[in-house]
């Protein structure tokens, strides 16, 4: 135990000494910054706290509203529109990819990915003189869907399937599509698969659409314009 200095160690006498005047410089300056009051809070910092909060907010709801669900398909009318202007046609190869990346999501679940469908259940879109016949007819399939034996090619076809509605507005739709995604979609059916029609442009598709607008249920063919 001989390592423990004793009391009368100079070197611990010298080091109280100099602890006392290190207490009493303290002191001092402990006394040029007056001690918050217990429980009390500074102004400033509350206020700058309340306004980096609002801040904090405001960018989350900013970004919740223009978020656009994440869906790279969303259009963007900074991007494409000059003043006086509607929205500007993309490029052909860029419609078909847009509508060859939905029909990927959506449509080849039924109509397979050769557009060749399945027998009996869902029609081919390969080939097939709806799908190359009239855009009106078209069109309106797609925004509101189809129900009953259907005339393809020249054939009945029956199912008990339906083809679901794509538009917004119809009771228990699922798929919301704008007017530009139907047109895009419809392109890519009408330009693959065999199938060599002209694209569907967007405002085709709002002129269809807004002659149709009222409309809440699913078409049967003898409803739907003929094929020129
Ligand atoms: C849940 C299955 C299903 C999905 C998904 C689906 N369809 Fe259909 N589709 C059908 C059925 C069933 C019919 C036939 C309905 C009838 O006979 O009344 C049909 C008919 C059609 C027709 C008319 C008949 C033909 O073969 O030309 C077109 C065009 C069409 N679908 C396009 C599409 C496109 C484009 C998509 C994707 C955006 C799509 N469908 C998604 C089931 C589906």
């Amino acid at each position: 135990m001989s390592a423990i200095p004793s009391n009368s160690d100079p070197r611990l006498e010298a080091a109280a000494a100099s602890d006392d005047s290190i207490q009493r410089v303290h002191a001092g300056l402990l006394h040029t910054k007056p001690e918050p009051e217990p429980g009390g809070y500074a102004l400033a910092p509350l206020l700058l706290l309340g306004l980096m909060s609002g801040l904090i907010l405001g960018c989350c709801i900013f970004f919740v509203q223009n978020r656009g669900a994440f869906d790279p398909l969303v259009y963007n009318g900074h991007l494409n529109t000059k003043p006086g202007e509607g929205p500007v046609v993309l490029p052909p190869e860029q419609i078909i990819a847009k509508g060859k990346s939905l029909y990927a999501q959506t449509c080849i679940q039924c109509h397979m990915a050769d557009g060749k469908g399945v027998p009996g259940k869902y029609p081919p879109l390969a080939g097939s003189d709806i799908v190359n016949g009239s855009e009106d007819r078209v069109i309106r399939i797609l925004l509101h869907g189809l129900k009953d034996p259907i005339t393809l090619n020249g054939a009945t076809f029956t199912t008990s399937e339906k083809m679901p509605p794509f538009g917004p507005g119809m009771p228990g739709g699922l798929y919301n599509y704008s007017d530009a995604k139907i047109s895009y979609v419809l392109s890519y059916v009408r330009s693959d698969f065999g199938n060599k029609s002209a694209l569907v442009e967007e405002s085709k598709v709002t002129e269809v659409h807004k002659q149709v607008a009222a409309r809440t249920t699913s078409w049967t063919m003898s409803e739907l314009p003929a094929s020129p």
